[in-house]
């Protein structure tokens, strides 16, 4: 059922305008994919797709708002109309503020809700009936490892991620005709971690990211985790019970800001 090569296959990057869904693109067709690029900037998409590899597979972009349910419609049978098959369809579209929960500005954090959850359900509201009609395919949403557990300055940001990773497992056991994947990225730098005040722990760059996560689409795997020496850390604090958890994660604070005071961060 999963895809075996990314050559020739067409697939949909949804949050493609920047960061690991940028690099993602850029990577998927130099391997020989035909990729479909969306996110809201449209310019940024055209440049992107412009200077994409193997331009005789005809590359698209598609600029849209993931909140926006009739555009997103739109959009998706205008790809399928245009295409074959949608082999796989990657949601990176995200947002994130970093703050204490005391210091959270409400309408921004409605806006985390919209973007990474309703973003989430109006993919699987579309994308269900059309791979169920063209016989299956992919279908990637992005959670986080600051989904596993609650950690400072990561709300609600980590609660949708959390979020996502409770409605994947539904999806997958739900719809085993269809090859339902996680993506939890540890910390990768892109734009949207540029905002964090503190020194990431085990950072990659975004076109390593993106190998992984390719790699993770031919795999057979549900999650699709890295770098693994830092998912593999935040998977064992997850097994932990409260009290050690919290001990541990109060902790690792107190280094990560000690560290941001010493390097002015
Ligand atoms: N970087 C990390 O360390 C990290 C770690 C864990 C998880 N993640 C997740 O990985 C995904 C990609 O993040 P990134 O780090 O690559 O961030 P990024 O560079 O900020 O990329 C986010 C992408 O989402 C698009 N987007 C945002 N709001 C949208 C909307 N309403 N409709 C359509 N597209 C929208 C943005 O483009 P436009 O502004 O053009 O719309 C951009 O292409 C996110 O889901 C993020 O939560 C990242």
């Amino acid at each position: 059922m999963g895809m075996t090569t990314l050559r020739s296959k067409t697939i949909w990057i949804i949050g493609a305008s920047s960061g690991i869904g940028e690099a993602l693109a850029k990577h998927l067709a130099a391997k020989g994919a035909r990729v479909i690029i969306s996110a809201r900037r449209e310019d940024k998409l055209q440049s992107i797709c412009n200077n994409l590899d193997n331009r005789q597979n005809d590359h698209l972009f598609e600029a849209f708002d993931v909140t926006d349910l009739e555009a997103f419609k739109q959009t998706a049978n205008k790809i399928q109309s245009e295409v074959n098959r949608i082999d796989s369809t990657i949601l990176l579209a995200g947002t994130y503020d970093p703050k204490l929960i005391q210091d959270m500005d409400i309408e921004t954090a409605h806006k985390i809700i919209d973007v990474n959850i309703k973003g989430a359900l109006n993919l699987s509201h579309i994308m269900i009936p059309l791979l169920k009609k063209q016989n299956g395919g992919q279908l990637a949403f992005t959670g986080s490892v600051a989904g596993y557990k609650g950690l400072p300055k990561g709300q609600p940001y980590s609660a949708t991620k959390a979020a996502i990773m409770n409605f994947t497992e539904s999806l997958y056991v739900e719809e085993p005709g269809i090859d339902v994947r996680l993506i939890s990225p540890g910390f990768v730098e892109t734009p949207m971690t540029d905002m964090n005040d503190f020194e990431m722990p085990m950072v990659i760059k975004p076109d390593e990211a993106a190998k992984a996560l390719a790699e993770g689409l031919l795999s057979n795997s549900y999650e699709i985790h890295f770098p693994k020496k830092f998912t593999f850390i935040m998977k064992f604090l997850r097994l932990l019970p409260h009290w050690l958890y919290f001990k541990i994660t109060k902790k690792m604070m107190k280094e990560i800001e000690n560290r941001a005071v010493q390097s002015g961060k």
